[in-house]
């Protein structure tokens, strides 16, 4: 059984799902969403994109404080463990429907695989670094995408024959839809592309409460984009949570915050910096691969920049992910204006961007997780 919630699982499981597919005979899967992300571009957009099938359960839970969200969870999956009695549960990521998930299977002495495991940014006021740890602890499958991430686990004390290094899902997904991306008409209709020809642009996401919960540092924040979109143009497609704030502290106008993508006016000088609704998989994929800058408090995306070489200024003062940037593009900015700015500006002179792929983001990770649960008799 595997288990959905947010946006950024949906990649994750595509792969594994395909590669369970390929043993009709042998296994059956069922495919859980929380609907902890409900909107369309949240959600709906990212099943027809990676071709994901229904879920065969939605529990409709939405959104709420921790506790109401996870608990939700909680007591509705606990149902449909007791009603479909799986064998095995297969998790990803850090999200609440992850921990609440893994708890209600544990419990239950119900095998539970983790996708994404070890992960650690060291950071407790962040909820995901409370959601990878205790997800790992009850987890009896621990699958890696780098080896830190295995030391982590070590560390806390999980054996060594229960952790799997395997590589990145999320890259499988990324490395499988890439030339597909390719056909999405995104940088027309941003008029970034004309006759062949690509102009230069930022691609900027935000969603991150430390980044956008406070209004001194969103208007910070927003406010340096504003100087930065004066040397290139900046695209910003915005969480729902992002425009939410937005909306409330009063920062629409600074953002440029435009609900249709076709109404934008990037090309009058005075304004180069747009704020669009989130986009949905291949448009989003589409429109990084062909940035030259990426600014983002976003997980996946600095590993994303790091196989597309594209240089990530990462607004967080740490990362879970350090081997995106020990090999990959990523640099830690933090929300300081100065040092973004600073920052920004250096790398676009300098646009050699380092571009090491780290070991096992090959587009064969799900293979090789799925391998092992039939090797351990999981499946
Ligand atoms: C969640 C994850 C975060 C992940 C992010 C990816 C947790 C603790 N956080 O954060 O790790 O990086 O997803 O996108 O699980 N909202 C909508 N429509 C939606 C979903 C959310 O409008 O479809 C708005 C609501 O105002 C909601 C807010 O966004 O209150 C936050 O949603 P929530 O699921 O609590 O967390 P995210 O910020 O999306």
């Amino acid at each position: 059984m595997h288990v959905v919630g947010t946006r950024p699982n949906f990649m994750k499981v595509a792969p594994l799902m395909r590669e369970i597919f390929r043993y009709p005979q042998k296994f059956d899967q069922l495919f859980v969403h929380t609907g902890q992300h409900y909107d369309y571009e949240m959600s709906k957009s990212f099943f027809n994109d990676l071709k994901l099938p229904s879920p065969d359960i939605y529990l409709g839970i939405g959104s709420g404080t921790h506790a109401e969200q996870t608990g939700k969870i909680m007591i509705e999956f606990e149902k449909i463990c007791f009603k479909e009695k799986p064998d095995l549960i297969i998790v990803v990521g850090d999200v609440n429907s992850t921990i609440a998930c893994a708890l209600v299977a544990t419990k239950l002495c119900i095998p539970v695989a983790h996708v994404e495991a070890g992960l650690r940014s060291f950071d407790r006021t962040m909820p995901e670094e409370v959601n990878r740890i205790l997800t790992d602890q009850i987890s009896d499958y621990l699958f890696t995408t780098c080896e830190d991430a295995n030391q982590n686990l070590i560390k806390e004390g999980i054996p060594k024959q229960n952790i799997f290094f395997v590589g990145n899902v999320m890259i499988d997904t990324l490395l499988g839809n890439i030339e597909i991306a390719k056909s999405s008409i995104i940088l027309e209709k941003l008029e970034l592309r004309k006759n062949n020809s690509i102009k230069k642009y930022a691609v900027v996401t935000l969603h991150r409460p430390s980044n956008v919960d406070n209004r001194e540092i969103l208007n910070g924040i927003l406010n340096v984009l504003n100087e930065l979109a004066k040397e290139i143009s900046i695209i910003f497609p915005a969480h729902p949570r992002t425009i939410k704030q937005m909306q409330s502290f009063k920062l629409v106008k600074l953002a440029n915050y435009k609900e249709n993508v076709f109404s934008n006016d990037l090309n009058k000088k005075t304004q180069n910096m747009l704020t669009i609704s989130p986009l949905s998989y291949l448009d989003f994929l589409c429109l990084m691969s062909s940035a030259t800058i990426v600014l983002t408090d976003s997980g996946g995306i600095q590993e994303e920049t790091t196989i597309l070489g594209i240089p990530c200024l990462t607004l967080r003062n740490n990362t879970e992910r350090p081997i995106t940037v020990k090999e990959g593009t990523n640099i830690l900015v933090g929300n300081n204006s100065d040092k973004i700015m600073s920052i920004a500006l250096s790398v676009l002179k300098n646009e050699n961007s380092k571009k090491k792929i780290p070991k096992y983001w090959d587009g064969k990770s799900a293979e090789r997780i799925i391998k092992i649960l039939i090797k351990n008799g999981r499946l």
